[in-house]
């Protein structure tokens, strides 16, 4: 059995300038405009949704698989993942096109410029899943997570097609797609997340009721930021789990997907879902603590105390052997 994460592979440059970008432009000659602004720092950071998701289920001692498209640039970053234990092996590799990559500079006065570059992203329309499913075995879940949107379509219609159970995650890409698209990756997941915002943007484009959506997924998990997450679907009562208490949050990039990590790590070790839900929340916490989404670090047994905390001995005993035996 295997875990195939499917998105997003990517890294961030962030830059920051310690003046303001306002004071070096010139209004009147905005038609001409050419500026370079000294920046004092440049802060590399991993990400990519289904990096960082992969990078979180292998802090719990499991072996995604990571599918998605990335550039000849991707060396460091694929040692990094494997040196942590995630699966790089069928990560398509573009001939042509560098790795996807955000660039951003933020001033003293927070403004930003910032550009994305897809790059080899877009190639991972060409990746079929069947041969990696056949390399690793048959996937317990396939998670279709924000990426190419032509890839994420044909990775869903390749689960429909395949029979595998999929996860639908489409997050940032809901603000791009049309209704037709989201109704296409939506449609028969086994589960669909989303964050609160996103759940309504769900709702809007796809024309379809929170009640017609659950009628073809079978569980909806809607992450509330600090306020945790809820877990709806067709056959089961409403489940409300309450974030980690007493977090020093510092930056939120990532929650999201840590969360989904701690999820799908505990529904692999077959818990259920109001568990699911609060190993996810502990390992957002750990997120939310640092700067870059790939920089926490824990011990098993530290894991444990976390949730033993939070959630209670009962939470703790059902996930002990799952992790302080791996
Ligand atoms: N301030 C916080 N304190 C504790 N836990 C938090 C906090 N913010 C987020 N979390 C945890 O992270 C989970 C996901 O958060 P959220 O709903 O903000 O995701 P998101 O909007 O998809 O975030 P992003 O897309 O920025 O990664 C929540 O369910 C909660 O468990
Ligand atoms: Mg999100």
């Amino acid at each position: 059995m295997s875990l195939l994460i499917a998105g997003s592979i990517a890294t961030d440059h962030l830059m920051s300038f310690g003046g303001k970008f306002a004071d070096s432009l010139v209004v009147e000659q905005l038609d001409k405009l050419s500026v370079s602004f000294l920046v004092e720092d440049l802060d590399i950071r991993r990400g990519g949704c289904a990096g960082n998701i992969c990078f979180g289920l292998a802090q719990l001692g499991l072996r995604p698989v990571l599918v998605g498209s990335a550039g000849e640039d991707f060396g460091d970053y694929r040692s990094w993942l494997e040196k942590h234990g995630v699966d790089c092996d069928s990560v398509r590799i573009s001939e042509d096109l560098h790795t996807a990559r955000f660039v951003c500079t933020t001033d003293a006065t927070m403004a930003q410029f910032a550009s994305f570059y897809p790059g080899a992203m877009s190639e991972a329309r060409l990746i079929e899943l069947a041969p990696i499913a056949e390399r690793v075995g048959e996937p317990t879940f396939v998670l279709v997570g924000p990426d190419d949107p032509q890839g994420m379509v044909s990775h869903t219609q390749e689960c429909r097609q395949r029979g595998y159970d999929f996860i639908a995650d489409p997050s940032q890409q809901l603000a791009f797609g049309e209704g037709e698209m989201i109704r296409e990756l939506v449609d028969g997941a086994a589960y669909l997340f989303s964050n609160e915002y996103e759940s309504h943007l769900i709702e809007s484009k796809t024309g379809w009721t929170a009640d017609e959506i659950l009628e073809r997924v079978g569980t909806q998990v809607i992450t509330l930021g600090p306020d945790g997450v809820r877990i709806v679907g067709r056959d089961q009562e409403k489940i409300e789990v309450p974030a980690v208490p007493n977090v020093a949050a510092v930056e939120p990039t990532g929650v999201g997907d840590a969360f989904r990590s701690g999820f799908l790590a505990a529904l692999e070790w077959q818990l259920s879902h109001e568990r699911a839900a609060q190993v996810g929340c502990v390992l957002a916490a750990y997120v939310v603590e640092q700067v870059g989404t790939q920089e926490y670090t824990f011990t098993h047994e530290q894991f444990v105390a976390r949730l033993t905390d939070a959630y209670g001995e009962a939470a703790a005993a059902d996930v002990r052997p799952h992790l302080l035996a791996s």
